[in-house]
């Protein structure tokens, strides 16, 4: 769990689609939460010792709330199913302070992808454009109108002409055409299930978009092949302790085994709580958090899924 975690009160509830509802969260004593821009997340926890990350998908300049929403995944690992049936008005619950790995960068004009809940940090997104008079376009796909959370208030909007809806079985969005109509210097935001985002990426690639105005954020980490894992050893740089990483255990593992505790949230590559340092030694890297300049410096891994392509990696603990 992250460091920082304070309480907060749930103050509504609202069912916004089938298998969807948002809650909106408040400050304990009415104070202004900490600040948030258009892309941020934060951690929930669930039920106790289960933390999630939802993004937060309300106007940014509002300081009095923050708004989630959540899909019932049953095929999810407990979080959502734990917040659907726990987390009812009246209730605290612990949360993070925003933190935001997938902010708007400056650009000319933006092109925004939304594909099914995938669509809360693209409508704080489109929040924050249209308040500041930036150019986008915004498209959200979904499998169906029962399915599509906000439509309502996305069409009462003063951004509504910027955006079209999308089904599977109707009007289904043609990606390539999307991508060609943003124009060459557009930077495009992506969030949505991994098949989604894969799709997009692939054909901003075939389109010739360069990997730095591609920005994505996924909410399910995807599968890794680890049939070919090896074993590997860490080092602990304080006591020059040497540990042993297993094919088929984690590094995170290890560490806790050995009774040395970091902060983790995720556990699956994602929310980057976990990330340590490297002193010494190439990981391999596993998450979808770190930038690729960021694994190109070699100097830090996330241990709840990442390994190590040299024998040893030897980290700042
Ligand atoms: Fe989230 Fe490791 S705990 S990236």
């Amino acid at each position: 769990m992250s460091s920082g975690m304070f309480e907060a009160k749930v103050v509504a509830r609202v069912q916004e689609a089938q298998d969807i509802a948002s809650l909106e969260l408040a400050g304990m004593d009415g104070a202004p939460l900490p600040p948030f821009t258009a892309g941020a997340h934060i951690d929930i926890e669930a039920a106790p010792g289960l933390v999630r990350q939802y993004s937060l998908c309300n106007d940014p300049r509002e300081r009095h709330r923050y708004r989630i929403a959540v899909l019932r995944d049953p095929a999810s690992r407990g979080g959502s199913q734990a917040v659907h049936e726990r987390i009812q008005p009246g209730a605290t619950v612990r949360i993070s302070a925003p933190r935001n790995h997938f902010a708007l960068a400056p650009a000319p004009r933006y092109l925004l992808l939304a594909g099914g809940i995938g669509v809360t940090p693209i409508l704080c997104m489109a929040q924050q454009l249209a308040h500041e008079g930036a150019e986008f376009r915004m498209h959200y796909c979904a499998r169906s109108p029962e399915r599509m959370a906000f439509a309502g208030r996305i069409r009462q909007s003063g951004f509504a002409d910027r955006v079209s809806f999308h089904f599977d079985t109707a009007q289904a969005l043609d990606i390539g055409a999307a991508l060609l109509d943003a124009g060459a210097d557009a930077h495009l935001y992506v969030c949505g299930p991994g098949g989604f985002i894969d799709a997009v990426t692939t054909a901003a690639m075939g389109q010739g978009w360069e990997e730095g105005r591609v920005h994505r954020e996924y909410f399910t980490a995807p599968v890794h092949d680890s049939s070919g894992d090896r074993p590997f050893a860490l080092r602990i740089a304080s006591t020059g302790r040497l540990l042993a990483v297993p094919a088929g255990k984690t590094a995170l593992a290890v560490l806790q085994e050995n009774g040395i505790d970091i902060p983790v949230s995720c556990e699956q590559g994602i929310c980057g709580t976990c990330a340590t340092r490297v002193l010494d030694g190439v990981p391999e890297h596993r998450d979808d958090y770190l930038t690729d300049a960021e694994r190109a410096a070699n100097d830090q891994f996330t241990p709840c899924c990442s390994r190590a392509r040299s024998g040893t990696l030897v980290l700042d603990l």
